[in-house]
């Protein structure tokens, strides 16, 4: 399996590693804008490879697609990181137009590629890339879900004092402050959350989860990469060996939860063809509610993005 991973940042070259010292693909293609930076991060990774004894080559290009050509998945994480202070949909119009141009190369040199995008605002870089790929809805989508789910489930197990293991939990609606944790859904070793931890301490740490990519933008000075990277590895995991795993992702809803039109995070199967299966779980009507307010916002955005190609046209 060969998987081009665009943009040889921080989350990039991390989900890079991953792919590479988990064997994830045969052969990873790093790809950035800046001369000479996916070649060194690629060639690092490959020096690595006697060490922690894995055999997956990776190769960096600069902006050279030609090295790309065949690709089974393509993760797109080039655009700008947030800085402290900005929203993540501030960085819409750079962003769209990085990820634009980077699709269009990529659907070039790779036309059945399956595309998972991390650049944010994530679930309308994943509506841009769908819509300049052309690609069907179930090969184009977005990852979120896992990272905000993975955060939710690390703050209640440091909570609970038990492993991050034995903590299952489903997340849903756009990245962003309009996340939709789900507490009826989230299991430690099968039994409810609920049943382990009062109320109060819950919604601090649903609190806590929708603000945890701002959290660490405020440590740091830049976003995560290590969880994120990670995550989109996961995604590429799941869809090269066929694994059928039950992931929150972010993709193009058509009628599913009484949405039409509008990208959001949702449990699916994740399989070869990419997206196999939409779940749908019975909401109650407080649930219902958050996931309008969440599918309001990413709209609003995604026309954002529209008046800015529009205007570009
Ligand atoms: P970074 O700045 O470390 O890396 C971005 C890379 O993209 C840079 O090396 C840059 O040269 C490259 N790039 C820019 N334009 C390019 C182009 N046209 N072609 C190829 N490469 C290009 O940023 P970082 O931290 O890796 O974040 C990347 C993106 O992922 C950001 O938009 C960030 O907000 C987003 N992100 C999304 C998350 C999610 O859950 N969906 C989580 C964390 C970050
Ligand atoms: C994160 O959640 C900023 O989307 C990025 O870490």
């Amino acid at each position: 399996m060969k998987v081009t991973v665009v943009g040889a940042g921080n989350v990039g070259a991390t989900c890079a590693d991953v792919l590479a010292y988990r064997e994830i693909a045969n052969e990873v293609v790093l790809v950035d804008i800046k001369e000479g930076f996916a070649e060194g991060k690629a060639l690092d990774i490959w020096q690595k490879a006697p060490i922690n004894l894995y055999d997956t080559r990776t190769v960096g290009v600069t902006n050279d697609y030609s090295k790309t050509a065949g690709s089974d998945v393509v993760v797109i994480t080039s655009g700008l990181p947030r800085k402290p202070g900005m929203t993540r949909d501030d960085l819409i119009s750079t962003n769209a137009g990085i990820v634009q141009s980077v699709t269009e190369n990529i659907v070039k040199h790779s036309p059945d590629a399956i595309i998972i995008v991390v650049s944010n605002p994530l679930d309308v870089m994943t509506y841009a890339a769908h819509i300049t790929s052309k690609l069907p809805r179930t090969r184009v989508m977005g990852m979120a879900g896992i990272l905000d789910t993975a955060r939710y489930r690390a703050f209640l197990a440091e909570a609970l004092n038990v492993s991050p293991k034995d903590i299952q939990a489903v997340l849903m609606g756009g990245h962003g402050d309009t996340m939709v944790p789900l507490p009826r859904y989230t299991t430690v070793g099968g039994i409810p959350v609920t049943e382990l931890i009062g109320e109060e301490e819950l919604n601090a740490i649903v609190e806590r989860t929708k603000n945890g990519g701002g959290e660490l933008v405020k440590l740091m000075g830049t976003s995560a990469w290590y969880a994120p990277g990670s995550a989109a590895a996961q995604m590429v995991e799941a869809i090269v060996r066929d694994q059928r795993r039950v992931f929150p992702v972010c993709v193009k809803l058509e009628g599913e939860y009484g949405i039409d039109g509008v990208y959001l995070g949702v449990p699916v199967i994740l399989g070869k063809n990419g997206i196999e299966k939409i779940i749908e779980l019975q909401l109650n009507e407080d649930e219902k509610q958050l996931l309008e307010t969440s599918r309001g916002h990413v709209k609003e955005v995604m026309e954002a993005l529209d008046n800015i190609n529009a205007a570009k046209a």
